[in-house]
């Protein structure tokens, strides 16, 4: 349990608020478990219909905490089960995803946008996926699903040169499908839950099923994906990044 990651229900959408402010919402273990556990239950019998996920102003969230990257570093261990758990459990999610995202969304932050089926972004958000420069590589799948939604070039500009993208660029590669100002966007991408969440269920589960496949390929490439990201973990670059972040005066 933490009070780090705020599930509520409202009528037939779930919100799933990431809550860590003064850390940027950086995810942790029990953050991960949290949103995971909400996203499973949302499906099978729960009356849940779509679920939003959205963090706080000025962040919807910095990616995975680097001090538990160091500790998984120095460790010799990979990503942790707490993130794989998430990592399926959103390639897997049987209800539709909706993301509101303010501020930063870093790594897994704008990852999880291609496991979406709507996002809404405020202008002035910044998306970026700094993994080759931490010594990492791309996770959640996003190898595999980038390209197929931006086409290689500017996947390999998002997830290799680690480019930051604003909110409109981000819309103009169809990372998020909305644009909205800043103390709007949870409005609006409520308003998009609520319009997905009165749809017939059984036509919204199988059209989702029908456009997006067998989530196996997805859940195949984040093994893959964690594979490699546990060597890169132990790798000199990535410790060396990790240090400095954390050793960072301000
Ligand atoms: N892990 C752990 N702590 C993090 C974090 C992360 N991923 N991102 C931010 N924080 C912490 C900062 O250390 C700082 O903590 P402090 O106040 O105790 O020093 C606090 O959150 C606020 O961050 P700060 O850097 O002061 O905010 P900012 O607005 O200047 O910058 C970011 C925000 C997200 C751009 C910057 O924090 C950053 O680059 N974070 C690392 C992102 C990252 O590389 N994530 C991993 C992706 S794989």
């Amino acid at each position: 349990m933490t009070d780090q990651v705020i599930v509520k229900d409202e009528g037939a959408v779930r919100t799933i608020r990431m809550n860590r402010p003064d850390k940027k919402n950086a995810l942790t273990a029990a953050m991960y478990d949290a949103m995971a556990e909400a996203i499973e239950t949302a499906g099978g019998p729960s009356p849940v219909r779509c679920v939003l996920i959205a963090g706080v102003p000025g962040a919807f969230s910095a990616g995975n905490d680097l001090g538990d990257f160091m500790k998984a570093a120095t460790g010799g261990e990979g990503l942790g089960n707490s993130v794989v758990r998430f990592l399926y459990a959103l390639a897997r999610a049987e209800r539709p995803l909706v993301a509101a995202v303010q501020g930063v969304a870093v790594g897994i932050g704008t990852t999880m946008m291609l496991h979406c089926d709507y996002a809404v972004a405020a202008a002035d958000a910044r998306f970026s996926t700094p993994f080759v420069a931490l010594g990492l590589v791309p996770e959640a799948g996003s190898s595999l699903i980038a390209p197929r939604v931006m086409g290689h070039r500017r996947a390999f500009e998002l997830l290799v040169m680690g480019r930051p993208f604003s909110g409109e660029e981000a819309r103009a590669v169809g990372l998020v499908n909305q644009v909205a100002p800043a103390d709007q966007v949870e409005a609006e991408a409520m308003k998009a839950a609520q319009a997905i969440a009165a749809l017939p269920a059984e036509g919204v589960a199988i059209s989702r099923r029908l456009m997006k496949g067998a989530p196996d390929e997805t859940v195949k490439r984040i093994d893959d994906e964690a594979a490699q990201f546990k060597l890169r973990l132990a790798s000199p670059e990535a410790r060396k990044a990790f240090e400095a972040f954390l050793g960072r005066k301000k």
